[in-house]
């Protein structure tokens, strides 16, 4: 299987971020995918009259989730929500109207929190706007993780051996197969297309 690249964008502006921390654990762990996290710190708040004069920062932006296989969100609940940061840059992502950046790239959510409930209602609010944006989201395993504290991590922000590591790393690897799943198959109807047009083309 080709190693895909996974654009992974953080619902978390905090250094010391536990949700940056798993992120950076799967890309210094995952050997199926090849990931860059991808800032939204500095995107201006999403405002239609800006649309046709985007800052470096959004065409920035844009351009790496353009460039992207398949996007990974890796992100706290706020408020049993989706973080603003995080919903702006989705927001930014999908317009001008019929140019979003989102539409059709695979996609995983995780939310990471130290409380038990591990994000399930900012993974389940970012999963509404990622169906709507086209996005086929991966549906299994679900990735709530719970009682994520600084000591899950070690003096380098990753993630310590034991089932926190084995549960991401698990979920890292079937992304891997679902992005294969939907390139691989996209090109194949796209084969078989093409191959259906020049038999009619030859009758
Ligand atoms: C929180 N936190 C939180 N946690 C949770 O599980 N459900 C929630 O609804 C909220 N709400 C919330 C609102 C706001 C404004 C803050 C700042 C925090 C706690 C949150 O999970 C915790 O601070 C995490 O450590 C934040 O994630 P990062 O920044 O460590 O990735």
């Amino acid at each position: 299987m080709p190693k895909h690249k996974i654009a992974i964008v953080v619902g978390s502006l905090r250094k010391e971020s536990i949700n940056r921390k798993v992120a950076k654990s799967i890309c210094a762990f995952s050997d199926t995918l090849d990931c860059s996290i991808i800032e939204i710190g500095d995107l201006p708040l999403y405002n239609q009259d800006h649309e046709a004069s985007p800052t470096e920062a959004v065409t920035r932006f844009r351009q790496q989730i353009a460039a992207a296989d398949g996007v990974l969100f890796c992100t706290p609940e706020f408020n049993r929500g989706l973080p603003g940061a995080l919903k702006n840059a989705i927001d930014v992502g999908s317009r001008p109207y019929g140019s979003s950046v989102w539409d059709k790239k695979p996609c995983a959510i995780v939310t990471a929190s130290p409380s038990g409930i591990g994000g399930f209602g900012a993974n389940h609010q970012l999963r509404q706007s990622c169906v709507f944006l086209n996005m086929p989201v991966m549906q299994q395993p679900e990735a709530y993780l719970g009682r994520v504290m600084d000591d899950s991590f070690d003096e380098a922000g990753r993630l310590k051996e034991g089932p926190l590591k084995d549960m991401v790393m698990q979920l890292a690897g079937a992304f891997a197969g679902w992005v294969d799943l939907i390139i691989r198959g996209r090109q194949l109807i796209a084969e078989d297309a093409a191959h259906v047009a020049k038999q009619s083309a030859a009758e």
